[in-house]
């Protein structure tokens, strides 16, 4: 039987953070990841240069069921603490647009520090650790395939479902569900929409095609590029939409942002009084686009001159550039999605220590709760802040 002080499952993200912090202030720390490889989401994060936070990190950038509860540990340990850890370790990095931050080489670097940290402090990683059972009577025992484990202090950072060739597991909310703590349903988050019937072959033939548009679900709305896709649509602000998606769900798509549709039409119409409407369109959207919406939508207006067309049908062709209504059959799925959005129900949790409130010594943090950051290096902002906030406490 190997005693530590504290067990953490799952050497990810925040599993590494919370094992380093905790081992720094003298605690006999063990860390088991059932993969023989750990960090693997941080290795392949941010196409292999780790977008690890962002300049500007406000509670609104995450989704929860209690959206308060992520506040107080990004105060604690903000993203200028991060920032600094990886100035110390001289990696180099750079700011790009929204202030995301990204590794000028590679996420190798960021897990590296991570791995560094731990060995420095003293963690006893073990790897290709499979954990068999957990049982409690005042304290934790696990039994695992590399032994016995014994501790007062188990953390389960293991992380959400995406991308299931990656080691993901359901692990952590079944230890949640065992100690009788509360799952909120889970789904794929920052995952791109897939569509059915006419709209499929519409973004079959577009795809490969980018355009910047706002994207709007309820009163949220992103505004950056939409990348059409054979399978539906993708890009920055489909992936940020995501999270706010709900399956039947219409989403609306500017695809003028900034611009009102229906004064640039009026406008044409007054300065280019011969022109066929969608050779104006392809003066602001992608020409394979145009020809997309014109045969959806306007047909048999092809080939007449925009001072045929009505004041009204003129009105109705603005609103749909300005809020073109789509409505996705669903997502790619676990398969393709960053994040797994729902989890452990934060109501359980302290925000303070994350530990749960009715099973004393047992901690979750990182993916596997009911926190969700929007694209950006917020989901890794929120594996550093609540490792860290549990790493200060168990
Ligand atoms: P994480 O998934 O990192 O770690 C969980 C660990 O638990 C793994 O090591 C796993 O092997 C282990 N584990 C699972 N089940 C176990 C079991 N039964 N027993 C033992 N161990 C077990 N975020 C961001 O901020 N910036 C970015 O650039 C990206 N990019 C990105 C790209 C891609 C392709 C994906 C899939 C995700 C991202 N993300 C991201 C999201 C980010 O990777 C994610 O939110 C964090 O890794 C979550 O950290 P955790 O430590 O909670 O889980």
């Amino acid at each position: 039987m190997k005693q530590y002080e504290v067990v953490i499952i799952g050497a990810g993200a925040a599993g590494l953070m919370c094992a380093a912090t905790a081992a720094r202030r003298g605690r006999r720390v063990a860390l088991l990841d059932n993969s023989k490889k750990v960090g693997k989401k941080i290795l392949m994060s941010g196409g292999g240069r780790c977008n690890f936070t962002n300049r500007i990190v406000e509670p609104d950038n995450y989704v929860s069921a209690n959206p308060h509860f992520c506040k107080s540990a990004l105060k604690r340990y903000t993203q200028w603490d991060f920032i600094a850890l990886v100035e110390r370790y001289q990696i180099p990095y750079h700011e790009r647009e929204h202030g995301q931050l990204f590794c000028d080489h590679s996420a190798r670097q960021i897990l590296d520090m991570l791995l560094s940290e731990c060995e420095k402090a003293g963690v006893s990683l073990v790897t290709d650790c499979e954990i068999q059972t957990i049982d409690y009577s005042a304290g934790y025992r696990l039994a695992t395939r590399q032994g016995d484990y014994e501790t007062n202090s188990l953390v389960v950072a293991t992380g959400g479902l995406s991308i299931p060739t990656m080691g993901s597991s359901g692990f952590g909310y079944e230890i949640a569900r065992q100690f009788g703590l509360k799952v909120l349903p889970v789904s794929a988050g920052l995952v791109p929409f897939t569509f059915s019937d006419r709209m499929k072959g519409v973004t079959e033939r577009l795809s490969g095609i980018a355009l910047p548009v706002a994207i709007s679900t309820g009163d949220r709305t992103f505004s950056e590029q939409m990348l059409f896709t054979h399978r539906g649509l993708s890009g920055p602000a489909v992936l940020q939409i995501s999270n706010y998606w709900q399956p039947g769900d219409t989403i609306r798509v500017d695809l003028l942002p900034g611009e009102s549709a229906h004064e640039l039409l009026g406008l044409w119409k007054k300065e280019h009084p011969k022109g066929l409407l969608k050779n104006l369109l392809a003066r602001r959207l992608p020409k394979k686009l145009v020809v997309e919406l014109m045969s959806l939508y306007w047909s048999e207006w092809s080939e007449r001159t925009i001072t045929d067309m009505p004041d009204q049908l003129l009105k109705g062709i603005a609103d749909h550039l300005n809020g073109w209504l789509l409505k996705p059959a669903g997502t790619e799925g676990y398969r393709t999605a960053e994040v797994t959005l729902g989890g452990v129900d934060t109501d359980e949790l302290s925000s303070k220590t994350f530990e749960s409130k009715r099973q004393p010594g047992l901690f979750f943090i990182g993916e596997v709760m009911d926190v969700t950051g929007h694209l950006g290096g917020f989901n890794f902002q929120w594996a550093w802040s609540s490792g860290y906030a549990a790493g200060q406490y168990v």
